[in-house]
């Protein structure tokens, strides 16, 4: 384990698609300096997703990087693992034949009243093929989108709720728990809450605009007939979604990655059936 911090050695490398780089040249076992913390920042806001390769780290790492970006987030619904109160595991079994978890494009948690900032991913067993996750940038989708699309969506407020995955009667609710799933997951009544966010939202550390959430955990839209608003959110889907916003990230074992859920829409991909895939996951809650 290194001690010395020297944040001039960081290389950051975008992906050559829409969002997305690359860290090198830091060690996360190691203390983080303010200046190498304020590096990592100013490349996780101008990149929304950033990867570190070749990590060995122990979940005390984890837990101690995530810190270093703000508070823990509240994570519901889905247990923490054995020994720790922040840190859950996204895992599949080679033989599981659960419906994938997080397949639908998403921002974390964004029907909590402050969802979390970030979201960070470390993986453990890693598919050799397949597994891969989907980063659909916001910014660039709010920047290319035609007015006659954005008028409609400007100035209105998204109603969030956790219901359709997380209510007893939702996707993850009880007749998920007849599943083979390997994940402890935890439906409750409390998903039923809604939240309102501005689906046009300024970026509370870079000011810049950006679609906050989408359709899944939106399910309305305040003073719009449900009907209405379900066209909308689908509209909106799809225009979210579209290629030339995605990133693909590929995942290798010991890297840990962390994305802005104020920037980016996220979603799991499978293709890994008969192979383990486990990750372990701490959200970075909103400062
Ligand atoms: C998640 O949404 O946290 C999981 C993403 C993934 O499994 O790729």
């Amino acid at each position: 384990m290194g001690t010395i911090d020297t944040p001039g050695q960081i290389t950051v490398e975008p992906s050559g698609q829409v969002c997305g780089a690359t860290v090198t040249g830091v060690d996360l076992r190691d203390e983080l300096s303010p200046a190498t913390v304020a590096v990592l920042r100013a490349a996780w806001l101008e990149h929304h997703v950033l990867a570190f390769p070749g990590q060995l780290l122990t979940d005390d790492d984890l837990e101690r990087f995530t810190l270093a970006f703000g508070p823990f987030g509240d994570d519901p619904y889905v247990a923490p693992i054995p020994g720790r109160e922040h840190v859950i595991a996204i895992r599949r079994d080679a033989d599981e034949t659960a419906p994938l978890f997080a397949e639908n494009w998403h921002s974390d948690w964004s029907f909590q009243e402050r969802p979390p900032a970030g979201t960070c991913l470390y993986g453990i067993t890693i598919p050799p093929t397949g597994g891969d996750t989907l980063f659909a940038d916001q910014h660039a989708a709010l920047d290319a989108m035609p007015s006659s699309l954005r008028d409609r969506v400007a100035g209105r407020m998204a109603i969030h709720s956790a219901r359709g995955g997380y209510a007893p009667s939702g996707m993850y609710g009880e007749a998920d728990r007849a599943t083979d799933r390997s994940m402890d997951i935890r439906p409750d009544d409390s998903a039923m809450a809604t939240q309102l966010h501005p689906i046009v939202r300024e970026h509370p550390e870079t000011g810049r605009l950006g679609l906050f959430g989408c359709v899944g955990y939106i399910i309305g839209i305040d003073g719009m007939a449900d009907d209405d608003a379900r066209d909308l959110l689908v509209e909106l889907y799809h225009w979210q979604t579209r290629d030339e916003f995605v990133y693909r990230h590929r995942w290798e074992p010991d890297m840990l990655v962390m994305w802005d859920n104020r920037s980016v829409l996220h979603r799991a991909t499978g293709g890994y059936d008969g192979h383990a895939r486990l990750l372990h996951r701490t959200t970075i809650g909103a400062a």
